[in-house]
């Protein structure tokens, strides 16, 4: 594989010295784009953008013609899992993903069956060859999947909500069912993501959106176990080169340790958890990324810029610190404030790496 010409994120995810912050914006690729409004006008749908490697190569690299981001993500979706379980996934707008056949019982458990990534997901695999070819190793390509419990409260609830209650009343009156379901999620993720690293991802992120709506013996249970035997099963090395995994639980922020303990490389941070708390409680194991909140993009840019230079100064000196936002972009964000802070991380974070 060439070397990378800009290779920050990675040297931070390792928490080697680097000249300044890196830093790239979950949800970067999407609707605050004018020029992803108008491609994926074009295209129809947006599971066809995700499903053609030319348009999905295409609405990844949108974001870094515009932003000097030191990273690009894979442009797709956690929901392809379960669409290619069967589930008939759909987008209702204003209303986000539906399922037609939501999973409501052991049997519909047991019908499930863990997609081959080569087969029904193939379409995953060859964006990123896409990608990757295009990126010319200009910066690392991230890989991503969905936690088994945040692709299962879709599944089961069928739509997003907001109370889980279909969920819920599963996990606390037929707990088999839910752990059974978990497991056949965490192989197929397992084999997912081992295509995604086969295919040439520089590294890995699992995002664990709902894990923060459960209490902490639950989230141990039904959550971070199944991320934990995911970061066990997946391939760390590969192209000669260490293949990081970053692990994101939305409101995670008390179960730090517990998450550092699995084995993996990298910590994402909501902004409702302080850098400096977080970095005291598990820097020494793992690097973190994070955590502006996503709703800053909407003050001038004067604002933007004191809040990037807060939290740079809450993390402090030396590596180990991937800048992003705390959860993904709004998508009627100005773009170009998007880009007020990603050069702001930039201009801001080199002092903190004299050494
Ligand atoms: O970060 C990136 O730029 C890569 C692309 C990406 C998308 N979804 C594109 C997308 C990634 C990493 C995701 C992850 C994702 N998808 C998560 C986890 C991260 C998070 O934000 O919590 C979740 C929970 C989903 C499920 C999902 N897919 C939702 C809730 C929605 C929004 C539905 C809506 O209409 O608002 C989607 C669709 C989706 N995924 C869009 C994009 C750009 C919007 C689709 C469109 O163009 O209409």
């Amino acid at each position: 594989m060439s070397k990378l010409k800009n290779d920050r994120y990675l040297r931070a995810l390792r928490r080697e010295e680097v000249d300044m912050t890196p830093v790239w914006m979950m949800r970067q690729a999407g609707r605050y784009l004018p020029e992803y409004r108008e491609l994926r006008m074009k295209a129809g749908d947006f599971m066809s953008v995700c499903q053609s490697p030319e348009l999905a190569c295409e609405v990844t690299l949108q974001p870094l013609r515009r932003f000097a981001l030191d990273a690009a993500i894979l442009f797709s979706d956690i929901l392809t899992i379960p669409d290619a379980m069967g589930l008939g996934l759909y987008f209702v707008k204003g209303e986000g993903p539906q399922f037609a056949h939501p999973i409501r019982s052991l049997s519909d458990v047991k019908a499930l069956s863990v997609p081959d990534p080569l087969k029904s997901l193939a379409y995953v695999p060859a964006a990123i060859k896409t990608i990757v070819r295009e990126l010319d190793s200009q910066v690392p390509l991230i890989g991503f999947s969905g936690s088994p419990w945040t692709l299962a409260t879709y599944m089961v609830e069928g739509a997003s909500s907001k109370q889980f209650s279909k969920i819920k009343k599963m996990l606390f009156s037929d707990p088999a069912t839910l752990h059974l379901l978990l497991d056949k999620l965490a192989l197929s993720v397992i084999d997912y993501l081992n295509a995604q690293i086969e295919a040439g991802v520089d590294s890995v992120m699992i995002f664990d959106t709902w894990g923060g709506v459960l209490s902490g013996d639950c989230y141990k249970e039904f959550s971070l176990a199944y991320m934990q035997k995911i970061v066990e099963g997946i391939h760390h090395s590969a192209h000669g080169q260490h293949i990081p995994v970053t692990l994101f639980t939305k409101n995670g922020g008390q179960w730090l340790e517990w998450i550092a303990e699995t084995g993996c490389d990298a910590i994402g941070i909501d902004w409702t958890c302080d850098m400096d708390d977080a970095r005291r409680r598990v820097g020494d194991k793992v690097a973190l990324q994070g955590n502006m909140d996503p709703s800053m993009l909407y003050a001038p840019a004067d604002k933007i810029e004191r809040e990037v230079q807060r939290i740079l100064n809450q993390y402090g000196h030396g590596s180990g610190h991937v800048f992003n936002l705390g959860h993904g972009i709004h998508q009627d964000v100005p773009a170009d404030h998007a880009g007020v802070f990603v050069d702001a991380v930039h201009q801001y974070s080199r002092s903190y790496h004299q050494t």
